[in-house]
């Protein structure tokens, strides 16, 4: 046996694009029930700033797949010169749009552009995203609202998986908004006890190996390695970075021809925050880059958006 295929054997790769498709398929059979049954398709209206190229096919990504579950997904995208009046002028429209449902300004936006007033001015009911005030405020007081997308996607993972959380030890690497801050209240309300790491944290090697559960999303390539996982840990790999140097692509995974004919097609290949080849010699799972957290966010934007036109068709 070569020792790739110990590896294989000894650690589960937590195939997030599996689970997603399973979700997908879920909702797009609760859609066809729901517009059976005389209701409205539910509609998600997606807000795009400026041309960032990973932005734009995040985008791409989640209206087509809106369509595909017999939602309505809308994309309006605008000039990065856009006023903030024109922007909170387009929010009002879709919040006074009952065919919208569902809202999403896609982040980040273009440098200049309040964040906060502009998702503070988005319909607490509307916004799937979960970044509203109101809805950061419910999750942390565990009472019903919209979760953020990506950690409520590692969340099903791990249910769909099996992976007891009660008790455990979660370490979160990562404090931002959109993944770090979320995760950490999800994990609490599964009992998880919570430490939250960043970039000014001591000793993080000496506290990621607490982890029963590591979530790494500081957005740094393979920055956690196998000096910062306990043997038989489960790692979540947040991460999305873009290498494009091959001799980095060599020495993170030695060998492997499927990743040097990625980078040659594309001149770029996807890497996690994770050193996946290390770390996946001893955990005892972990998410792969691609095909792991990512197809989850999209998920369950879809997830989301079901529920919200549901709540606002006064239904469950
Ligand atoms: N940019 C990166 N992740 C996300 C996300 O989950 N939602 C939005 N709106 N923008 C993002």
């Amino acid at each position: 046996m070569t020792p790739l295929t110990r590896r294989e054997t000894a650690c589960t790769l937590l195939d997030g694009q599996r689970i997603a498709a399973e979700i997908r398929a879920e909702v797009a059979t609760e859609v066809a029930q729901l517009v059976g049954q005389g209701g409205r398709r539910p509609g998600l209206a997606v807000l795009i700033v400026g041309a960032d190229p990973a932005s734009r096919v995040y985008v791409g990504a989640k209206t087509r797949a809106c369509d595909k579950a017999g939602m309505i997904g809308r994309t309006i995208e605008l000039e990065a010169t856009v006023s903030e009046a024109e922007l909170e002028a387009q929010i009002d429209r879709f919040n006074d749009d009952d065919t919208v449902d569902g809202i999403l300004i896609q982040l980040p936006l273009p440098a200049g552009l309040g964040n906060r007033r502009l998702l503070e001015r988005i319909d607490p009911a509307k916004d799937v995203d979960g970044f509203h005030p109101y809805n950061i405020g419910q999750l942390w007081l565990g009472e019903p609202g919209f979760e953020p997308a990506t950690p409520s996607g590692v969340i099903e993972l791990l249910r769909r998986y099996d992976i007891a959380l009660a008790g455990k030890h979660a370490v979160i690497v990562g404090r931002s908004a959109i993944v770090g801050k979320p995760m950490a209240g999800l994990l609490l309300r599964h009992h998880c006890t919570v430490s939250i790491c960043h970039s000014r944290t001591r000793d993080l090697a000496e506290i990621c190996r607490q982890a029963d559960i590591l979530v790494a999303a500081v957005g740094r390539t393979a920055f956690l390695g196998p000096d910062h996982v306990k043997p038989g840990a489960v790692v979540i790999d947040v991460g999305m970075n873009r290498i494009t140097d091959p001799a980095e692509v060599e020495r993170l995974y030695p060998g492997d021809r499927k990743r040097r004919a990625t980078l040659a097609r594309r001149g770029e290949v996807l890497v996690g925050d994770i050193d996946f080849t290390r770390v996946s010699a001893i955990a005892s799972a972990i998410t792969p880059v691609p095909r792991g957290v990512g197809p989850l966010t999209v998920a369950m934007l879809l997830v989301n958006t079901l529920r919200a036109s549901r709540l606002r068709q006064g239904l469950k």
